[in-house]
């Protein structure tokens, strides 16, 4: 984001490539470095929020329109922006964020077939040109994914998806992780934890490096 404060990082990925675990090994680095942080999530990460998502996960709500799921979806990131991810930056912390806008475009832009543009109007709506400093896109095949989802337990709407849906998602993530090449680091989520860690680590300790200079 454009701030000489805090550096905004998103994990992003398809399900069951790890977020959660890598987001740990962020976490390990930064406090390492003596960096305060936030750590977070989309949709939610505010009151307001995570109601949003248990809107958007619930199969109660199998009917939810694709324009509907994305306006949600904005919706839910509009609140976290001015509660939680700005405020942050803005005092100096750092800001580390499991899911952004890069999502919207996978999920509702390839996922659901919604056009970019639309999706442009509404990222230039809620948070202009402002893009994350740091991301890391975990990649793996849908399969293996999806295997280490169905191993968890019961499958919220977006997890009882088809494998096509997260094979176009995983696609448009690959292509947007092109697209943003400065910002986006494509980690290959297959490899064993301690590599996936590893690979993390050094490409993260570079951009500290850079950070400092
Ligand atoms: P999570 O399970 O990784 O926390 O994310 C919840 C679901 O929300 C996941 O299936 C991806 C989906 N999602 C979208 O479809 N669009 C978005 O913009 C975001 C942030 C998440």
């Amino acid at each position: 984001m454009s701030h000489t404060t805090g550096k905004f990082i998103t994990v992003e990925g398809i399900e069951g490539v790890g977020k959660s675990t890598n987001i740990a090994t962020i976490r390990r680095v930064l406090d390492e470095n003596n960096i305060e942080y936030v750590v977070t999530r989309e949709p939610g990460g505010t009151d307001l929020g995570e109601d949003i998502r248990s809107l958007l996960l619930d199969h109660k709500h199998q009917a939810m329109s694709d324009d509907c799921e994305l306006l949600l979806m904005f919706a839910s990131r509009a609140q976290h922006l001015a509660q939680v991810i700005m405020p942050a930056l803005q005092c100096g912390k750092w800001v580390i964020c499991d899911r952004f806008t890069d999502a919207t475009y996978a999920y509702q832009g390839g996922g659901r077939g919604i056009d970019d543009k639309r999706i442009a109007l509404l990222e230039e709506w809620v948070h202009g040109n402002q893009q994350p400093d740091l991301t890391f896109l975990l990649d793996t095949d849908v399969a293996t994914g999806m295997a280490r989802v169905h191993k968890r337990g019961a499958a919220d709407r977006f997890e009882s998806e088809a494998t096509v849906f997260f094979e176009r998602v995983r696609a448009t993530y690959l292509a947007r992780a092109k697209a943003n090449a400065t910002r986006t680091v494509v980690i290959d989520a297959g490899q064993a934890l301690v590599d996936v860690e590893l690979s993390i680590r050094q490409r993260l300790t570079v951009f500290l490096e850079h950070c400092q200079q």
